[in-house]
């Protein structure tokens, strides 16, 4: 290994104390609501995380678990309460959600305001004018830790991997506000390794163990490993193969200890946010 290597659980114990001071200057605490809509394992996992997270940072918050069967109409008949509960600055719908349920018109029913994920299309919209906007948390989380080891942007050739709404559509905007070039590949683009060899940075948010071969990586470049994939075995690797990409790195993040600390940081900052906007201050 000769990558440096970009500890995000580090920065985010790192980010908490200015958080602290940010949440003391509020007249109230701010408020997060979690809803999770039946038991995907993994989501069941983060969720817990963020609850975690609220409590010891003095949040006032609230966790809904509904069973997989709900209805669209109760969902966004909760959503509807939660807009409208003076307490909650900020409501998160933990996707994915079951088939019968349209995720878009969940998302949608959120207030703008309150929509700490950053999905409404209000957010997306303002985040791709370059308007003050709720930014979704992975790529918040991604851009910090770039920031945070000094890495320069402007001017490089960044490559995203991966296209959602999540991860690597609002990352792409964000990288190109940074000054980068942005290239966009995703299941359908040829020749990735080309791509790859070119590449900067390389940011991967696909969901498939070992997708970006060590070899390709330009010599030097950062990689950031957005994958949290569970193998057979149990264990936990990223979309990037990482001994041999950190071999050639000049900084990669671990898998987990990465992206996956920041994305909850994050969440929480965005609430913060969100609490200092609604209760009048400024920011
Ligand atoms: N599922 C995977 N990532 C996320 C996220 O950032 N927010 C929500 N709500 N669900 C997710």
């Amino acid at each position: 290994l000769s990558a440096r290597l970009l500890d995000g659980r580090d920065l985010a114990r790192r980010l908490a104390p200015a958080l602290r001071t940010r949440v003391a200057a509020l007249p109230r605490p701010p408020g997060l609501a979690v809803v999770l809509v039946g038991e995907d394992p993994a989501s069941a996992v983060y969720v817990e995380r963020k609850h975690e997270r609220a409590e010891r940072l003095g949040f006032h918050q609230a966790t809904i678990r509904l069973p997989v069967d709900t209805p669209q109409g109760a969902l966004e008949a909760l959503i509807d309460e939660l807009n409208v509960d003076p307490r909650i600055d900020g409501v998160l719908v933990q996707l994915p959600l079951p088939s019968q349920i349209d995720a878009g018109a969940v998302l949608g029913r959120i207030l703008p305001e309150k929509d700490v994920d950053g999905f409404h299309v209000v957010n997306t919209g303002r985040l791709s004018q370059g308007l003050a906007a709720l930014v979704p948390c992975t790529p918040l989380g991604v851009m910090r830790l770039i920031a945070d080891a000094g890495l320069p942007l402007a001017g490089c050739d960044a490559l995203v991997v991966g296209r959602s709404n999540i991860v690597g559509r609002p990352m792409a905007m964000l990288l190109e506000q940074a000054h980068a070039t942005v290239t966009l590949a995703h299941s359908r683009t040829r020749n990735l390794e080309d791509h790859v060899r070119r590449a900067d940075l390389v940011v991967a948010a696909v969901g498939r163990p070992d997708h970006i071969r060590g070899a390709w990586i330009k010599p030097g470049a950062v990689v950031i490993d957005v994958g949290i994939n569970r193998l057979a075995d149990g264990s936990l690797v990223g979309d990037v193969e990482f001994g041999p990409a950190a071999a050639r790195a000049g900084a990669i993040t671990p898998v987990p200890g990465g992206v996956g600390p920041m994305t909850i940081a994050m969440l929480m900052e965005n609430t913060v946010t969100a609490a200092e906007r609604r209760q009048g201050l400024a920011r």
